[in-house]
């Protein structure tokens, strides 16, 4: 059966890798030196474990894990000079790992080294993830609890896990592994990234989004960003469970994208705002035509009219760029009833604030910023930028009538993520664009384990919108926009 999968008339090499140490006291399951390759193939093959992290402790340790990948790379680049790459595609995990366990173990016999049982099923995952995965990655891709991935060079590797940061002992051989992994996901969308294009957007094909940039713009090695894809994303119950904000703000949320009034949130980086938009838009009715526009396709909409965009960067020669601002433009000869934008960052701001301003009210997007009157700003800086020549004053009229709602998103320093304001646009009073704050999160202090204490509170200011909301049957009781009382 591994016939199919081997290159005809290529006998392994058997160059002993460098650094191979000699055969340590054989471990019960080592193959025997005289073991056939249909022994080895008859063999279960080894559970897909997971690769363990180990910790380095001590000397021995680390010349341990040093031997180890110096054995790794020799048998990866067996591997590829063994393995016939074309069959692979059809291949099925497990055949594939039967073979990988084949062909390493008769390497390992050449060399004189034998593993255990649970450290042979570790090298054939890793080899496998080489060959056909991202490497060192692949374990972390796999482990639903990390959110983020972040590589710093191809000696640090840091996860977010429940909104903490922390650093993997997962590393990449070197900066040429970094690259090749980089080069295997950049490619693999017909990208290119090196010198003249060192920086790189992808998706994955898992759906998680990657950025990667390179050196020498990246100083110390290889910059890589990944924001994982998660397949059930948060509902607003969930939300609420988590403490993102309360049951009385999702049903003021509820009422506000149910009567079409234009919503923004607002938020730092990963403060939650794609996961936010995409929980509101479950308030969309499901008799509406969506059109989405994002530079990565991350929103996960549930209703069944909805038309997915996604911005296409300019290929190698500069050119077939499509920009939101494009998809943007189209999407309103499309017959919308609303239009989400993943993100509003640049000039795509001002086919936003007309659509929100023209007919097609109960329009959502993000935008990057710390609280709602900072997000005006940027709003203001965008449209400047965008090359309008408006009075400033203009501007804000325009923002003042497109939008109705900011929602603020951020991550506190605990890691948690929470909705820590909500505030109305209701109009202009003179120059300057006027506000009120509808529900707030109160800081009070700080646990012994570091955990905020704090509580969502309404301001004790009513909607300008209750009157809407009423008209629309959505008769919220004057009692949510009552304060916690101390
Ligand atoms: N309230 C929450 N509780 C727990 N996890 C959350 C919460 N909100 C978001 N997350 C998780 O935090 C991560 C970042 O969220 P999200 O992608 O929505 O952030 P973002 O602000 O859009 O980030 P970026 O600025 O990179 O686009 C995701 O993994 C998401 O699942
Ligand atoms: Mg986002």
């Amino acid at each position: 059966m591994f016939s199919r999968y081997k290159k005809p008339n290529q006998p392994p090499k058997l160059a002993v890798a460098p650094g191979a140490a000699p055969a340590p006291a054989a471990v019960a399951d080592a193959p025997a030196p005289d073991a056939s390759r249909a022994q080895t193939a008859r063999r279960a093959p080894p559970p897909a474990a997971a690769v363990p992290a180990q910790p380095v402790a001590g000397d021995k340790e680390r010349k341990r894990k040093e031997r180890m990948g110096e054995l790794k790379v020799e048998l990866h680049k067996r591997l590829l000079e063994n393995l016939n790459l074309s069959a692979l595609e059809h291949a099925s995990e497990t055949e594939l790992k039967t073979e990988i366990g084949a062909i390493s173990g008769e390497a390992m016999t050449e060399m004189s080294i034998s593993l255990n049982t649970s450290e042979r099923a570790n090298l054939v995952q890793e080899l496998y993830d080489e060959v056909m995965g991202l490497g060192p990655l692949e374990p972390l891709l796999k482990d639903e609890t990390v959110s983020d991935i972040l590589v710093n060079g191809p000696q640090q590797i840091f996860v977010e896990r429940g909104g903490k940061l922390q650093l993997s002992d997962i590393t990449f051989k070197d900066e040429k592994h970094l690259l090749r992994i980089i080069d295997k996901i950049v490619s693999a969308v017909g990208r290119r990234v090196d010198e003249s294009n060192p920086y790189v957007d992808a998706r994955l094909q898992d759906g998680s989004r990657f950025n990667a940039m390179v050196p020498p713009v990246a100083v110390d090695g290889s910059l890589v960003s990944i924001r994982k894809f998660k397949k059930d994303k948060l509902a607003i119950d969930d939300l609420v469970r988590f403490g993102a904000f309360t049951e009385e703000m999702a049903a003021y949320l509820q009422a506000a994208v149910s009567t079409r009034l234009n919503v923004i949130v607002s938020g730092g980086t990963g403060s939650g705002k794609t996961t936010t938009l995409n929980a509101l838009s479950s308030f969309i009715d499901n008799s509406e035509r969506i059109l989405t526009i994002e530079d990565t396709a991350e929103l996960q909409l549930q209703q069944i009219h909805v038309g997915r965009m996604e911005s296409r960067p300019p290929n190698v020669e500069g050119k077939g760029a499509v920009t939101q601002r494009d998809c943007l433009r189209n999407a309103l000869r499309m017959r919308p009833d609303r239009i989400i934008v993943g993100e509003t960052r640049g000039e795509e701001v001002i086919d936003m604030l007309q659509a929100m301003n023209t007919g097609h009210d109960g329009s959502m997007t993000t935008i990057h910023a710390n609280n709602a009157r900072d997000g005006i700003s940027r709003l203001e800086n965008m449209v400047a930028m965008a090359g309008i020549e408006m009075p400033l004053k203009a501007v804000r009229s325009q923002i003042a009538s497109a939008v109705n709602l900011i929602v603020q998103a951020s991550r506190l320093q605990d890691g948690s993520r929470r909705m820590v304001s909500i505030t109305e646009l209701t109009g202009m009073e003179g120059d300057v664009i006027s506000m009120q704050e509808i529900f707030r999160y109160e800081r009070l202090g700080l646990a012994p384990d570091g955990k905020i204490i704090g509580r969502f509170t309404a301001t004790g200011v009513r909607s300008h919108y209750s009157e809407r909301f009423r008209q629309w049957g959505y008769d919220l009781p004057a009692s949510i926009y009552e304060p916690v009382q101390d």
